[in-house]
């Protein structure tokens, strides 16, 4: 009867948001449901209940907003059917977020992007229900990759939400964890913007709110914050649905292009409310969830050339095709130069997208010495292997295009030093991130996807601490990838 599991989302003060989808009858007849909240896991103490009702209009999946709960503590939940045999889901675990004023004195979450349910294991996302004392996950999109051409009307797009969640690891995650949750392009169509077609946007969006434990506010609109009391900010910010188009052309050697001043990423309503909760944030630290990786990632820097050719544009350079902020260099430059100029506290991007691990110090002008490092990006790589990097160099064997690989993190943090510190292009996993009003200690966690019982392993971490400019990396226990 709830063949996709339950799902819970954003953790609030006293409240959170629950999520299910029953099977309907042939005929796709509403469906009553009675959902319940309690304290503990045999349901002996009921806090919070009610009726909700699963219709075809919403792909009989419902969403309830919980609310009057008591801050900063875990809860169990559960649906009911109400016939004469009342069937029941299985039971979720949601948490609600610390009171506003309070002083926490941790968080611990974890976040990730790109499941593809074709080749690997979803034993990453075994070893996230694993992890000890994780808050929530952030699920920073490419949750679903569907058919650019096949995947047009909400029913392709709700059939898209119904494979993956086929996915018992991905089911067990969800009722293990509240998922903090943005989509990226793989939820509408590779590279989508603003300008795609309105009515596909619209059904792929309707789709993704059917699917997932979060309400439409009534204009699909997606970015949010989240408060963890005094300790962290969270914005949560969409790249996708207000930006300008990709730019094929990434040779970074005259004015236009992706230096065109116009361009926007978040659009202008959604920059300007980003820098509101950025400017007036004062809690300890302020961690955004950012789809796309916001460090420039040069594959030849040509800032060399400026001696030559006083009038190259700033950061000159040949840049990854990656389709993410490289793309709206002004505007990132604007972001990252108003956190310097409002004396924005400590603030990092957790980033996904890409399939390769970036660990990056920002500054808003990279080749300008006394440009001040004013944030740093975490971009996770890919929670399941898709495509295997090393499958991509032709007929070379996997060791040795493993290797390949190696040399070519090494080569871009060298066009990218100093402020590059972290790249792997190889493996798979997700990011764990501690934090407490004295540090933010970051670690990326690695898996192999190929082997179902592969346990995740420490490859790298990173240390915040106010006052300290740079990141300072920490030992683990098998480092893999390559730093600086
Ligand atoms: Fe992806």
């Amino acid at each position: 009867m709830f063949p996709d599991g339950v799902a819970a989302g954003d953790p609030r003060p006293g409240a959170s948001t629950i999520w299910t989808r029953v099977l309907p009858d042939a005929g796709g007849a509403p469906v009553p449901l009675l959902w319940s909240v309690a304290e503990d896991p045999s349901f002996a103490s009921v806090v919070a209940g009610g009726l909700v009702v699963a219709d075809a209009g919403r792909g009989h999946a419902v969403t309830v907003a919980v609310d009057g709960l008591d801050a900063d503590r875990w809860y169990h939940y559960r649906f009911e059917t109400t016939g004469d045999v009342a069937e029941s889901s299985r039971t979720g675990r949601l948490r609600t977020a610390p009171a506003v004023g309070s002083s926490p004195d941790h968080l611990r979450f974890a976040f990730g992007s790109c499941q593809q349910i074709t080749s690997t294991w979803f034993n990453a996302h075994r070893a996230l229900v694993e992890e000890p004392g994780l808050d929530f996950f952030l699920h920073l999109g490419d949750y679903v990759y569907v058919s650019d051409t096949g995947t047009l009307t909400v029913e392709d797009y709700r059939e898209v939400y119904r494979r993956w969640r086929r996915e018992p690891l991905l089911r067990d995650l969800h009722a293990q964890l509240p998922v903090v949750a943005m989509w990226d392009d793989g939820e509408f169509y590779n590279g989508v913007d603003a300008f795609g077609p309105a009515e596909r946007l619209v059904a792929a969006k309707q789709a993704w709110f059917e699917n997932f434990p979060q309400v439409d506010p009534g204009d699909q609109r997606l970015y949010r914050s989240l408060q963890w009391g005094g300790l962290a900010d969270l914005p949560v910010i969409d790249v996708r649905s207000y930006r300008d188009p990709a730019v094929d052309d990434l040779v970074l050697t005259a004015p236009g292009g992706v230096a065109e001043p116009t361009r926007t990423t978040l659009g202008e309503e959604q920059l300007g409310w980003l820098k509101g909760v950025l400017g007036g944030s004062t809690a300890a630290w302020r961690l955004i969830g950012n789809p796309y990786n916001i460090n420039p990632w040069r594959l030849v820097n040509l800032e060399f050339l400026r001696f030559f050719r006083p009038d190259l544009p700033t950061n000159p350079g040949v840049y990854a095709p990656n389709e993410a902020w490289d793309d709206y260099m002004v505007e990132r430059r604007d972001l990252l130069q108003f956190l310097a100029d409002e004396q924005v506290g400590p603030t990092a991007f957790c980033s996904g997208h890409t399939h390769v691990h970036l660990t990056t110090e920002l500054k808003p002008d990279v080749d300008r010495p006394g440009s001040p490092i004013v944030a740093y990006d975490f971009c996770a790589g890919s929670l399941t292997t898709d495509p295997d990097p090393r499958n991509l160099l032709g007929d070379l064997p996997r060791d040795a295009a493993e290797e390949v690989l190696r040399v070519a993190e090494r080569w871009v943090l060298t066009q990218n030093a100093p402020l590059l510190r972290y790249m792997n292009l190889v493996d798979q996993g997700y990011l764990v991130v501690d934090v407490t009003p004295e540090e933010v200690v970051v670690t990326t966690r690695l898996i192999d996807t190929y082997d179902p019982d592969a346990e995740p392993y420490d490859a790298a971490r990173y240390r915040i601490r106010p006052g300290v400019d740079r990141l300072e990396k920490l030992p683990v226990a098998r480092p893999t990838g390559t730093s600086n």
